[in-house]
Protein backbone atom coordinates (compact mmCIF):
# COMPACT_ATOMS: atom_id res chain seq x y z
CA UNK A 1 0.00 0.00 0.00
CA UNK A 2 3.16 2.22 0.12
CA UNK A 3 4.82 3.38 -3.15
CA UNK A 4 7.32 5.69 -4.78
CA UNK A 5 7.46 7.42 -7.72
CA UNK A 6 9.92 10.31 -9.20
CA UNK A 7 9.01 12.54 -11.79
CA UNK A 8 10.54 14.73 -14.42
CA UNK A 9 9.16 18.52 -14.53
CA UNK A 10 8.97 19.21 -18.46
CA UNK A 11 9.73 22.76 -20.73
CA UNK A 12 7.00 23.01 -22.93
CA UNK A 13 8.79 23.60 -27.11
CA UNK A 14 4.93 24.12 -28.10
CA UNK A 15 2.99 25.24 -25.10
CA UNK A 16 -0.64 24.51 -23.41
CA UNK A 17 -2.59 28.11 -22.96
CA UNK A 18 -5.77 28.03 -22.88
CA UNK A 19 -8.17 25.75 -22.21
CA UNK A 20 -11.43 23.58 -24.68
CA UNK A 21 -12.83 22.09 -21.30
CA UNK A 22 -11.89 23.41 -18.01
CA UNK A 23 -13.32 20.18 -16.42
CA UNK A 24 -12.10 17.32 -18.48
CA UNK A 25 -8.80 19.60 -18.41
CA UNK A 26 -8.59 19.42 -22.21
CA UNK A 27 -6.60 22.24 -24.03
CA UNK A 28 -7.55 24.60 -26.62
CA UNK A 29 -4.07 22.34 -28.86
CA UNK A 30 -1.95 20.13 -28.84
CA UNK A 31 1.68 20.53 -27.10
CA UNK A 32 4.98 19.35 -27.07
CA UNK A 33 7.65 19.05 -24.32
CA UNK A 34 11.02 17.43 -23.26
CA UNK A 35 11.55 16.01 -19.89
CA UNK A 36 14.56 17.23 -17.91
CA UNK A 37 16.41 15.35 -16.15
CA UNK A 38 17.94 17.80 -13.18
CA UNK A 39 14.77 18.76 -12.26
CA UNK A 40 11.84 16.78 -10.27
CA UNK A 41 9.64 16.00 -7.65
CA UNK A 42 9.84 12.97 -5.85
CA UNK A 43 6.38 11.64 -4.04
CA UNK A 44 5.38 8.72 -1.33
CA UNK A 45 2.29 7.93 -1.12
CA UNK A 46 0.87 5.53 2.00
CA UNK A 47 -3.19 4.48 2.18
CA UNK A 48 -3.62 3.79 5.82
CA UNK A 49 -6.68 2.82 7.00
CA UNK A 50 -6.51 4.42 10.32
CA UNK A 51 -6.16 7.61 8.97
CA UNK A 52 -9.04 10.12 9.40
CA UNK A 53 -8.00 12.54 6.77
CA UNK A 54 -5.12 12.83 3.59
CA UNK A 55 -2.01 13.86 5.61
CA UNK A 56 -0.12 15.94 2.91
CA UNK A 57 3.66 17.58 3.19
CA UNK A 58 5.21 19.05 0.29
CA UNK A 59 8.73 20.02 0.72
CA UNK A 60 8.06 19.38 4.18
CA UNK A 61 5.41 22.10 4.85
CA UNK A 62 1.44 21.51 5.03
CA UNK A 63 0.07 24.16 2.96
CA UNK A 64 -3.77 24.21 2.84
CA UNK A 65 -3.97 24.97 -0.94
CA UNK A 66 -1.71 22.32 -1.63
CA UNK A 67 -3.37 19.76 0.34
CA UNK A 68 -6.54 20.43 -1.12
CA UNK A 69 -5.11 19.84 -4.83
CA UNK A 70 -3.57 17.02 -3.93
CA UNK A 71 -6.67 15.38 -2.09
CA UNK A 72 -8.95 16.49 -4.73
CA UNK A 73 -6.75 14.25 -7.39
CA UNK A 74 -6.53 11.45 -4.79
CA UNK A 75 -10.03 11.24 -5.02
CA UNK A 76 -9.99 10.60 -8.78
CA UNK A 77 -7.62 7.56 -8.09
CA UNK A 78 -9.88 6.61 -5.26
CA UNK A 79 -12.88 6.76 -7.24
CA UNK A 80 -11.28 4.20 -9.90
CA UNK A 81 -10.32 2.25 -7.49
CA UNK A 82 -13.17 1.71 -5.57
CA UNK A 83 -11.80 2.78 -2.09
CA UNK A 84 -12.21 5.28 0.72
CA UNK A 85 -9.44 5.03 2.30
CA UNK A 86 -7.13 8.12 3.23
CA UNK A 87 -3.63 8.49 2.46
CA UNK A 88 -0.23 9.95 4.03
CA UNK A 89 1.68 11.76 1.22
CA UNK A 90 5.22 13.54 1.06
CA UNK A 91 6.54 15.05 -1.82
CA UNK A 92 9.86 16.56 -2.21
CA UNK A 93 10.60 19.29 -5.39
CA UNK A 94 14.85 19.21 -5.98
CA UNK A 95 13.97 23.25 -7.40
CA UNK A 96 11.53 26.16 -6.02
CA UNK A 97 8.26 24.97 -7.02
CA UNK A 98 5.25 28.50 -8.27
CA UNK A 99 8.07 29.78 -10.02
CA UNK A 100 7.42 29.10 -13.61
CA UNK A 101 9.67 26.09 -13.50
CA UNK A 102 6.44 23.68 -13.95
CA UNK A 103 6.59 22.08 -10.37
CA UNK A 104 2.98 20.82 -10.96
CA UNK A 105 3.98 19.02 -13.96
CA UNK A 106 6.73 16.67 -12.25
CA UNK A 107 4.51 16.62 -8.91
CA UNK A 108 1.78 15.72 -10.37
CA UNK A 109 3.05 13.31 -12.50
CA UNK A 110 5.30 11.64 -9.64
CA UNK A 111 1.62 11.89 -7.70
CA UNK A 112 -0.52 10.19 -10.09
CA UNK A 113 2.08 7.00 -10.99
CA UNK A 114 2.73 6.79 -6.64
CA UNK A 115 -1.09 6.89 -6.19
CA UNK A 116 -2.25 4.42 -8.74
CA UNK A 117 0.27 2.33 -7.73
CA UNK A 118 -0.20 2.45 -4.31
CA UNK A 119 -3.76 1.48 -5.01
CA UNK A 120 -3.11 -1.57 -7.02
CA UNK A 121 -4.40 -0.13 -9.98
CA UNK A 122 -3.10 -1.56 -13.26
CA UNK A 123 -3.21 1.48 -15.70
CA UNK A 124 -1.65 1.72 -18.87
CA UNK A 125 1.44 4.85 -19.59
CA UNK A 126 -1.61 6.16 -21.80
CA UNK A 127 -4.34 5.94 -18.76
CA UNK A 128 -1.58 7.45 -16.62
CA UNK A 129 -1.21 10.37 -19.09
CA UNK A 130 -4.89 10.71 -18.88
CA UNK A 131 -5.42 10.94 -14.70
CA UNK A 132 -1.89 13.24 -14.65
CA UNK A 133 -3.92 15.21 -17.36
CA UNK A 134 -6.58 15.65 -14.84
CA UNK A 135 -4.12 16.84 -11.92
CA UNK A 136 -2.04 19.70 -13.93
CA UNK A 137 -2.23 20.10 -17.99
CA UNK A 138 1.14 19.69 -18.14
CA UNK A 139 1.38 17.03 -15.75
CA UNK A 140 0.35 14.20 -19.09
CA UNK A 141 3.79 15.35 -20.48
CA UNK A 142 5.69 13.90 -17.39
CA UNK A 143 4.82 10.43 -17.39
CA UNK A 144 6.32 9.12 -21.04
CA UNK A 145 10.17 9.29 -21.68
CA UNK A 146 12.24 12.05 -23.73
CA UNK A 147 10.57 14.39 -25.99
CA UNK A 148 6.74 14.24 -25.91
CA UNK A 149 3.59 14.97 -27.66
CA UNK A 150 0.25 15.40 -25.25
CA UNK A 151 -2.45 15.07 -27.69
CA UNK A 152 -5.38 17.45 -27.28
CA UNK A 153 -8.07 15.53 -27.91
CA UNK A 154 -11.77 15.49 -27.38
CA UNK A 155 -12.72 13.59 -24.55
CA UNK A 156 -11.35 12.23 -21.34
CA UNK A 157 -9.73 9.09 -23.12
CA UNK A 158 -8.11 10.73 -26.35
CA UNK A 159 -6.43 13.85 -24.58
CA UNK A 160 -3.08 12.03 -23.36
CA UNK A 161 0.60 12.12 -23.63
CA UNK A 162 2.92 10.07 -25.47
CA UNK A 163 6.79 9.69 -26.52
CA UNK A 164 7.92 11.25 -29.63
CA UNK A 165 11.72 10.63 -29.19
CA UNK A 166 13.26 8.70 -26.61
CA UNK A 167 15.40 10.49 -24.03
CA UNK A 168 18.63 9.66 -25.57
CA UNK A 169 17.41 10.54 -28.95
CA UNK A 170 19.15 13.93 -28.75
CA UNK A 171 21.87 15.27 -26.21
CA UNK A 172 20.98 18.65 -26.24
CA UNK A 173 21.76 20.61 -22.77
CA UNK A 174 18.69 22.62 -21.07
CA UNK A 175 19.91 25.29 -18.64
CA UNK A 176 17.26 26.49 -16.22
CA UNK A 177 17.91 29.77 -15.17
CA UNK A 178 16.14 30.69 -11.66
CA UNK A 179 16.33 34.37 -11.40
CA UNK A 180 13.79 34.70 -9.34
CA UNK A 181 12.36 32.01 -6.17
CA UNK A 182 9.48 34.49 -5.21
CA UNK A 183 5.89 32.23 -6.06
CA UNK A 184 4.71 33.73 -9.24
CA UNK A 185 1.64 36.21 -8.29
CA UNK A 186 -0.62 34.14 -11.21
CA UNK A 187 -0.91 30.67 -11.59
CA UNK A 188 -1.38 29.08 -14.40
CA UNK A 189 -5.23 28.19 -14.16
CA UNK A 190 -5.79 31.91 -14.43
CA UNK A 191 -3.86 32.65 -17.75
CA UNK A 192 -5.71 29.53 -18.52
CA UNK A 193 -8.96 30.92 -18.30
CA UNK A 194 -8.15 34.90 -19.79
CA UNK A 195 -5.74 33.37 -22.49
CA UNK A 196 -9.08 33.85 -25.33
CA UNK A 197 -9.51 37.52 -23.66
CA UNK A 198 -6.00 38.26 -26.08
CA UNK A 199 -7.15 39.37 -29.31
CA UNK A 200 -4.30 37.34 -31.25
CA UNK A 201 -5.48 33.75 -29.59
CA UNK A 202 -7.66 33.05 -32.32
CA UNK A 203 -4.83 33.35 -34.80
CA UNK A 204 -2.28 31.24 -32.61
CA UNK A 205 -4.97 28.08 -32.40
CA UNK A 206 -5.37 28.89 -36.49
CA UNK A 207 -1.62 28.52 -36.82
CA UNK A 208 -0.81 25.97 -33.89
CA UNK A 209 -0.72 22.69 -35.95
CA UNK A 210 1.38 24.11 -38.19
CA UNK A 211 3.81 24.99 -35.21
CA UNK A 212 3.53 21.19 -34.19
CA UNK A 213 4.84 20.10 -36.87
CA UNK A 214 7.82 22.20 -37.31
CA UNK A 215 8.93 21.17 -33.53
CA UNK A 216 8.48 17.61 -34.32
CA UNK A 217 10.27 17.79 -38.10
CA UNK A 218 13.25 20.01 -36.34
CA UNK A 219 13.37 17.29 -33.61
CA UNK A 220 13.42 14.02 -35.93
CA UNK A 221 16.40 16.07 -37.99
CA UNK A 222 17.80 17.19 -35.03
CA UNK A 223 18.27 20.59 -36.76
CA UNK A 224 19.10 22.70 -33.88
CA UNK A 225 18.69 26.32 -35.28
CA UNK A 226 15.24 25.40 -36.66
CA UNK A 227 14.06 23.70 -33.66
CA UNK A 228 15.76 26.64 -31.38
CA UNK A 229 13.89 29.64 -33.67
CA UNK A 230 10.73 27.31 -33.54
CA UNK A 231 10.95 27.29 -29.24
CA UNK A 232 11.92 31.30 -29.48
CA UNK A 233 8.69 32.38 -31.52
CA UNK A 234 6.48 30.35 -29.71
CA UNK A 235 7.81 31.47 -26.29
CA UNK A 236 7.38 34.83 -27.17
CA UNK A 237 3.60 34.28 -28.36
CA UNK A 238 2.46 32.65 -25.84
CA UNK A 239 3.77 35.62 -23.35
CA UNK A 240 2.31 38.26 -25.72
CA UNK A 241 -0.88 36.38 -25.38
CA UNK A 242 -0.57 36.85 -21.48
CA UNK A 243 0.42 40.03 -21.95
CA UNK A 244 -2.82 41.27 -24.36
CA UNK A 245 -5.11 39.18 -22.13
CA UNK A 246 -7.74 41.02 -20.06
CA UNK A 247 -6.67 41.37 -17.14
CA UNK A 248 -2.80 41.40 -18.87
CA UNK A 249 -0.75 39.11 -17.38
CA UNK A 250 3.19 40.43 -17.31
CA UNK A 251 5.48 36.81 -16.24
CA UNK A 252 8.56 38.39 -17.24
CA UNK A 253 11.39 40.55 -15.21
CA UNK A 254 14.05 43.07 -16.39
CA UNK A 255 16.69 40.12 -16.29
CA UNK A 256 14.56 37.64 -18.32
CA UNK A 257 14.69 40.30 -20.75
CA UNK A 258 18.54 40.58 -20.28
CA UNK A 259 18.44 36.87 -20.93
CA UNK A 260 17.08 37.13 -24.51
CA UNK A 261 19.06 39.72 -25.17
CA UNK A 262 22.00 37.84 -24.15
CA UNK A 263 20.95 34.72 -26.31
CA UNK A 264 21.02 37.26 -29.51
CA UNK A 265 24.07 38.56 -28.64
CA UNK A 266 25.64 35.12 -27.85
CA UNK A 267 24.05 33.99 -31.61
CA UNK A 268 25.26 36.96 -33.17
CA UNK A 269 29.02 35.54 -31.99
CA UNK A 270 28.42 32.44 -33.36
CA UNK A 271 27.28 30.63 -30.81
CA UNK A 272 24.18 28.50 -30.97
CA UNK A 273 21.87 29.27 -28.13
CA UNK A 274 17.74 29.69 -27.83
CA UNK A 275 15.60 30.72 -24.95
CA UNK A 276 11.90 29.86 -23.93
CA UNK A 277 10.15 30.54 -21.00
CA UNK A 278 6.74 29.06 -19.27
CA UNK A 279 4.26 31.31 -17.34
CA UNK A 280 7.11 32.67 -15.28
CA UNK A 281 10.08 34.54 -15.21
CA UNK A 282 12.47 32.05 -15.76
CA UNK A 283 14.22 31.49 -18.86
CA UNK A 284 15.10 27.99 -19.68
CA UNK A 285 17.77 27.92 -22.51
CA UNK A 286 18.69 25.71 -25.14
CA UNK A 287 22.34 24.78 -26.39
CA UNK A 288 24.66 22.37 -27.55
CA UNK A 289 26.68 20.87 -24.80
CA UNK A 290 30.09 21.95 -25.55
CA UNK A 291 28.59 25.55 -25.33
CA UNK A 292 27.25 24.99 -22.07
CA UNK A 293 29.55 26.22 -19.55
CA UNK A 294 30.44 29.00 -21.52
CA UNK A 295 27.18 30.60 -21.68
CA UNK A 296 26.67 29.45 -18.35
CA UNK A 297 29.02 31.81 -17.16
CA UNK A 298 28.39 34.36 -19.82
CA UNK A 299 24.46 34.19 -17.96
CA UNK A 300 26.56 34.62 -14.53
CA UNK A 301 28.20 37.96 -16.03
CA UNK A 302 24.88 39.26 -17.04
CA UNK A 303 22.90 38.54 -13.91
CA UNK A 304 23.81 37.94 -10.39
CA UNK A 305 22.96 35.85 -8.21
CA UNK A 306 21.35 33.46 -10.23
CA UNK A 307 21.19 29.82 -9.71
CA UNK A 308 21.13 27.69 -13.22
CA UNK A 309 20.34 23.81 -13.29
CA UNK A 310 21.68 22.10 -16.28
CA UNK A 311 19.66 19.15 -17.47
CA UNK A 312 19.57 16.71 -20.19
CA UNK A 313 16.71 15.45 -21.84
CA UNK A 314 15.24 12.81 -19.32
CA UNK A 315 13.21 9.38 -19.12
CA UNK A 316 9.52 10.48 -17.45
CA UNK A 317 7.94 9.03 -14.14
CA UNK A 318 9.14 5.84 -12.87
CA UNK A 319 8.50 3.89 -9.81
CA UNK A 320 11.39 3.86 -7.36
CA UNK A 321 12.47 2.29 -3.93
CA UNK A 322 13.70 4.90 -1.50
CA UNK A 323 10.24 5.78 0.13
CA UNK A 324 10.29 9.22 1.87
CA UNK A 325 8.70 7.98 5.08
O1 LIG B 1 -0.23 22.43 -16.63
P1 LIG B 1 -0.52 23.82 -16.28
O2 LIG B 1 -1.98 24.07 -16.06
O3 LIG B 1 0.30 24.29 -15.10
O4 LIG B 1 -0.12 24.76 -17.51
C1 LIG B 1 1.17 24.85 -18.04
C2 LIG B 1 1.33 26.10 -18.82
C3 LIG B 1 2.70 26.35 -19.41
O5 LIG B 1 3.70 25.88 -18.55
C4 LIG B 1 2.89 27.85 -19.57
C5 LIG B 1 2.86 25.74 -20.79
C6 LIG B 1 3.06 24.26 -20.85
O6 LIG B 1 2.62 23.69 -21.86
O7 LIG B 1 3.68 23.66 -19.97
Amino acid sequence: MKATAKAPSNIALIKFWGKANEKLNLPANSSISVNLSNLYSITTVEFDPKLKKDIVIIDGSKEQKETLRTTKHLDVIRKLAGIKTHAKIASNNNFPKGSGLASSASGFAALTLATTTATGLKLSEKELTTIARLGSGSASRSIPDGFVKWEKGTNHQSSYAHSLFPANYWKIAILAIIISTDQKKTGSTEGHSTAPSSPFFKTRIQNIENKVKEVETAIRKKNFERLGNAIEQEALELHSIALTSTPPIIYWLPESIRIMRLCQKLRENGTSVYFTFDAGPQPVLFCLQKDSQKIAKAIKSEVKRTRIIQSLPSVGAKLIKNHLF
